[in-house]
C-alpha cells in the first residue's frame, strides 16, 4: 500500500532539469566543445567564474552566444548552475577545474570568441606574485585559444596587478588595444558589485587577437 502511495506522488514530480555542470570524460585529450551545448554558436569562456553572477546574466543577452565558466570551487559552481537553470538557459554550462590548465591543455586552439577574466586573486604580496594567472606567458596561451578577432576583457581591483596585465598584453605583438562595449561594462561581476559597496575603484581593459 505504501509503495501504491510512493508511485502516485512520484509520478507528480517535476521532470528536473539537467545539470549545467559538464563532467570531463578526459583531462588528457582537448575538450570538443561543441558537444557541451545544442546549439554551434561562438564559445566565450570566464576564468574564475566565481558564483556565476556575471555569465548567468550576460549569457541572457546574448542567446546567440555559448558561455562556458571555468571555477575550482564547487559551491560557487553550484550557485551557477542554479542561476543558470532558472533563468532556463541552455547556453550557458560549468565546469571544475583549474583555469590555466583548461586553457593550455583543453581548450583547443582557436575556439573562442572571448576571454573574460575578471578579479583574478590579486596575489599582492611580492613573494606571491608568480601564481598571478595573468602574466607574459599567459598571454601567448590566451592568444592560441582565441579564434582571430577574438578579444580578452579584463577586470580588477589591485592597481599593481592591472599594470602587470598592461604590461604582458602591450609586450605581446599579437594582440592589439581594444574597447569594452558599454554593454558588456554594465553587467558586474559579485565581486564587482563588494568593491561599488565599499567604494573601491576598479580598473579594466580590452585586448583583441590581432
Ligand atoms: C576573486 S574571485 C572573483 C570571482 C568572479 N570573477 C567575480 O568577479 O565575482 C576569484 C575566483 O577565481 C577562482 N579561482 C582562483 N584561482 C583559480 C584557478 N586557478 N582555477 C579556477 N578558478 C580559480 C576562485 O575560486 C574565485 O571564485
Amino acid at each position: 500500500m505504501n509503495l501504491h502511495h510512493h508511485q502516485n506522488s512520484a509520478t507528480q514530480l517535476p521532470t528536473p532539469v539537467p545539470t549545467l555542470l559538464y563532467q570531463l570524460t578526459s583531462i588528457i585529450d582537448r575538450l570538443d566543445v561543441a558537444q557541451l551545448f545544442p546549439k554551434p554558436q561562438p564559445l566565450e569562456v570566464e576564468l574564475g567564474s566565481g558564483d556565476g553572477s556575471f555569465l548567468a546574466q550576460y549569457a541572457q543577452h546574448h542567446p546567440e552566444r555559448n558561455f562556458l565558466g571555468i571555477e575550482r570551487l564547487l559551491g560557487r559552481l553550484r550557485k551557477l548552475d542554479r542561476k543558470g537553470r532558472r533563468a532556463g538557459l541552455s547556453n550557458l554550462r560549468g565546469l571544475r577545474i583549474e583555469s590555466g590548465y583548461f586553457l593550455e591543455y583543453l581548450l583547443p586552439p582557436l575556439s573562442i570568441s572571448a576571454l573574460h577574466i575578471y578579479f583574478p586573486d590579486p596575489w599582492p604580496k611580492r613573494k606571491h606574485r608568480k601564481n598571478r594567472l595573468v602574466n607574459e606567458r599567459f598571454t601567448d596561451i590566451a592568444h592560441r585559444a582565441l579564434a582571430a578577432g577574438g578579444v580578452i576583457y579584463l577586470r580588477t581591483d589591485d592597481e599593481d596587478y592591472f599594470k602587470q596585465m598592461v604590461s604582458a598584453f602591450a609586450g605581446n605583438t599579437g594582440f592589439a588595444l581594444a574597447e569594452t562595449p558599454e554593454e558588456l561594462s554594465a553587467v558586474l561581476t559579485d565581486f564587482e558589485r563588494g568593491f561599488q559597496a565599499r567604494g573601491v575603484a576598479t580598473l579594466r581593459a580590452a585586448y583583441a587577437k590581432l
